[in-house]
């Protein structure tokens, strides 16, 4: 199958386009590198730089292969809640607008599939956890708002009556694991925290810690994504992926630090305000996407924290 993977030179999107390789897939990269590196993207696949809200960039993405490409995993965006409160109006253009742009090529290209990079932000702050895909959406951050506007959008693109284009949006919890920046302000916790104690830095927790996230590992997260992709359900459905299971940040730094090889107790933190659409406890119900994709998660916290902390090292040291 020809694959578009929109967000390729990111962090999830890069695994995504690795698996897809190394099951004979042909794939596609458009990144406009504003957050991604050129040397995530797989020598394996094409290249594209440019932005997602420019048609004739997503137009010469779509037809880098020769014939169009025939799948989309749309992954490209803005990705961090606490920057979607520094410039809105950014946020809802590039994961709203290019969403659209992203879907309008879907349509002129005749796609047959479209999976969209959601998030778990889009449900707010759930009466109940574990949080099933039934629950209702009240994003807290501008950035949940984004995310849900453009899950809708797609879901109703592939909604519409005699449209072939079969979709999923996977509400993703917080992703980690290999590739995921060590420097970057704008990528996730787990990254940020290792980066930290690789570099003898003072970890900096925002509020009291104990929010709690359902952390679950970028490998297993691509294997959803390709499932779906070679048996999309029959209706566009919204799917959470996560691993049913939380931490709390106070246990992460704890276990970042014990991961790298030092002593949690003897690590320099501070304690500060916390940052706004931060929502405080999250936990996945996962038993759609067993029951839509046969998928489950298959590392755990441990595990998959000491295989990115490994990776880390390699990374701090080829550096
Ligand atoms: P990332 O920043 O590593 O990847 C996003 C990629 O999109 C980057 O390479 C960036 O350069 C590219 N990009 C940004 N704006 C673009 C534009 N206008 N045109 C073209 N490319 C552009 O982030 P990530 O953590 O890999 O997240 C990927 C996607 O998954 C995002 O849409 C994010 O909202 C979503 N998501 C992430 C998580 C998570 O835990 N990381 C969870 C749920 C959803
Ligand atoms: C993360 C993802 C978002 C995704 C969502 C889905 C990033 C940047 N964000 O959002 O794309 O849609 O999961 O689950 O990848 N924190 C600290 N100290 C730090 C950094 C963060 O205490 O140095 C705290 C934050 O305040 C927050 C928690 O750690 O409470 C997680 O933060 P972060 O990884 O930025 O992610 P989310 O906002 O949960």
């Amino acid at each position: 199958m020809r694959v578009l993977v929109t967000g390729g030179a990111g962090f999830i999107a890069s695994h995504i386009a690795d698996a897809l390789l190394a099951q004979g897939d042909a794939v596609v990269v458009l990144d406009d590198l504003s957050n991604g590196v050129r040397a995530n993207v797989p020598a394996g696949a094409a290249f594209v730089q440019g932005d997602v809200r420019d048609a004739a960039a997503v137009d010469l993405a779509f037809c880098a292969l020769g014939a169009p490409c025939e799948a989309v995993c749309h992954l490209a965006g803005q990705a961090s809640t606490f920057r979607s409160f520094e410039n809105p109006a950014w946020d809802m253009d590039v994961n709203g607008v290019g969403t659209a742009r992203v879907l309008e090529g879907a349509w002129r290209h005749r796609a047959h599939t479209f999976l969209y990079a959601s998030s778990m932000t889009a449900y707010g702050q759930p009466e109940t956890l574990p949080v099933v895909e039934s629950a209702p959406c009240a994003p807290v951050s501008f950035y949940g708002i984004t995310k849900w506007a453009a899950e809708r959008a797609v879901m109703i693109s592939a909604s519409q009556p005699g449209t072939t284009l079969r979709a999923a949006a996977f509400r993703m919890f917080n992703v980690y694991g290999p590739r995921q920046s060590l420097t970057n302000p704008y990528q996730g916790v787990l990254g940020i925290f290792l980066g930290n104690v690789l570099r003898g830095e003072q970890i900096r927790i925002f509020g009291s810690g104990e929010q709690s996230r359902d952390f679950v590992y970028v490998g297993d997260v691509g294997r959803a994504w390709v499932s779906a992709l070679h048996a999309p359900p029959s209706a566009p459905l919204a799917i959470n992926i996560g691993t049913g299971t939380s931490t709390s940040i106070n246990q992460l730094w704890r276990h970042a630090v014990r991961a790298s090889g030092h002593d949690p107790e003897a690590w320099p933190v501070s304690y500060e305000e916390g940052r706004p659409g931060d929502q405080l406890h999250m936990r996945a119900d996962i038993s759609l996407a067993e029951r839509a994709l046969g998928w489950r998660p298959k590392v755990g916290l441990e595990d998959g924290l000491a295989r990115t902390a490994a990776w880390a090292r390699q990374d701090v040291a080829g550096s």
